[in-house]
């Protein structure tokens, strides 16, 4: 089939990328020049384990193209699949602008009937509306255009292999002929298919990504107890993950979920609840969980120290979870924000969110501390007087607790990923601290 992905970003780059592994002719829009030059040499603007292999392999075989001229591209591919982004607004809703350009283009380019498909998360109604706008602004009237929902639920990091092995294929349409459409393109894949009404699909992607922070806020509040009361996280999640009605999956406790779907569709569903005068009680918990959770680990840092100023403090990992180089709703963000602010001396390490680090804390002074990034955890450790773990890179969990011992000036570790054995980290003399341990 002929497809066209609007938008390169982590949703549409890589449907459009499994779309032509899978035999399809694919042609990537984005109106970005300088992102498009660089997709053809092979090059991706997102960081993403199997990507560039693939995007190299479906060029090389003409099944993949990218442009700048959407005017050309729209004109007659078989389907459209939107995979722009839907950010978060102050008030938590979803902003559908890029949504909305997308669809007004296509209206006044389409030349023949064509299925348009939204991949973004958009809130329950949006495919409705998308369908009325591009009727709205179709120039040739004889046109058919159809709008289904196909959200999807790739992890970062493991992007291609969640779309390429994804549990289901969730599809939401209005006509047997849409269902039959997107049941062809997706046949390849040989997945099982949910095939639901639009606003089920569009509800489905929220109530998965919400239910799945939800689950984290809660292990983490499970986590805070028992500290309190002397148990220990990772037992009570051995204990749960047995029983197949929880799943051993998502237990993990640590210092709050980030990256660009939790933090954004648990507000963007709050906000859909409240305006149907419903509040989403067990969402919102979660989400005031999550905020104080990115924070505590500092917070139980200041219970022990005097004060950060001029010290060295070792930061290791900045991106949101390993395997990505994206920072956004990073815990690393929040808490050397607040290092800063009390005059830290920060040396810090990650593998690959250095460079996005950087655009938010140039190196160098930052107000009253400083910031300097460093190539290895080895070189943030040395002469450091305090340790914080952000990412559960491979990296950093390979590092020995006698590593901690030996390079730094006091051994004392703040750890939110739970990274190490306490009892371990005791033997080698650091003084260590984690999540619910
Ligand atoms: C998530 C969903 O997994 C995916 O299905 C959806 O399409 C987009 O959102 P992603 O944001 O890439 O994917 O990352 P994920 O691996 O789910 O982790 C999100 C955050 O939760 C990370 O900050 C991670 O550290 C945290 N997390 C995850 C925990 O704190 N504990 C866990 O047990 C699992």
């Amino acid at each position: 089939m002929k497809i066209v992905v609007a938008g390169t970003g982590y949703v549409g780059l890589v449907a459009g990328v499994c779309f032509a592994e899978k035999g399809h002719n694919v042609t990537c829009v984005d109106t970005d020049k300088r992102k498009v030059e660089l997709m053809e040499k092979g090059i991706s603007p997102i960081y993403e384990k199997d990507l560039e292999e693939l995007m190299r392999k479906n060029y090389a075989a003409g099944r993949l193209h990218y442009t700048t001229d959407f005017q050309k591209a729209y004109k007659d591919p078989d389907a459209i699949f939107i995979g722009v982004g839907t950010p978060e607004q102050p008030d938590g809703s979803a902003n559908l602008s890029y949504i909305a350009t997308v669809s007004r283009q296509i209206a006044e380019n389409v030349e023949r009937d064509c299925l348009v498909v939204v991949k973004s998360t958009v809130p329950v109604g949006t495919n409705d509306k998308v369908e009325q706008f591009i009727h709205d602004f179709l120039v040739h009237k004889e046109v058919k255009i159809e709008v289904a929902s196909n959200p999807e639920f790739l992890a970062q990091g493991s992007a291609v292999h969640d779309t390429l092995h994804a549990a289901r294929i969730v599809i939401g349409t209005e006509s047997r002929h849409a269902e039959e459409m997107l049941q062809k393109i997706y046949e390849p894949f040989q997945l099982p298919v949910v095939s639901v009404s639009r606003r089920s699909a569009e509800m489905i992607k929220y109530a998965c990504n919400d239910f799945l922070a939800l689950k984290i806020s809660y292990m983490n509040e499970i986590a805070n107890l028992c500290e309190l009361v002397g148990a220990n996280i990772e037992d009570i999640a051995k204990g749960m993950s047995y029983d197949e009605r929880i799943g051993a999956n998502f237990l993990k406790a640590g210092i709050g979920y980030g990256g660009s779907c939790f933090p954004k569709d648990t507000k963007a569903l709050k906000f859909i609840a409240r305006q149907h005068g419903y509040s989403l009680k067990t969402i919102e918990a979660a989400v005031d969980v999550n905020a104080q959770q990115k924070t505590r680990l500092f917070y139980k840092a200041c219970d022990r120290m005097i004060t950060f100023q001029n010290l060295k403090v070792a930061v290791l990992g900045l991106a949101f979870k390993p395997g990505t180089d994206d920072l956004r709703e990073a815990p690393s963000v929040d808490n050397i924000q607040l290092l800063l602010e009390q005059g830290a001396n920060i040396y810090a390490y990650d593998p690959v969110a250095e460079g996005n680090s950087k655009k938010k804390f140039p190196e160098g002074t930052n107000g009253l501390g400083q910031i300097t990034y460093v190539s290895s955890p080895e070189a943030a450790l040395e002469g450091a007087n305090i340790c914080f773990i952000f990412t559960e890179w491979k990296e950093i969990k390979e590092l020995k607790a006698a590593e901690y011992k030996q390079r730094m000036q006091t051994p004392l570790v703040y750890d939110g990923r739970n990274i190490y054995s306490p009892s371990d980290m005791r033997e080698s003399g650091v003084e260590y601290y984690s999540i619910g341990r």
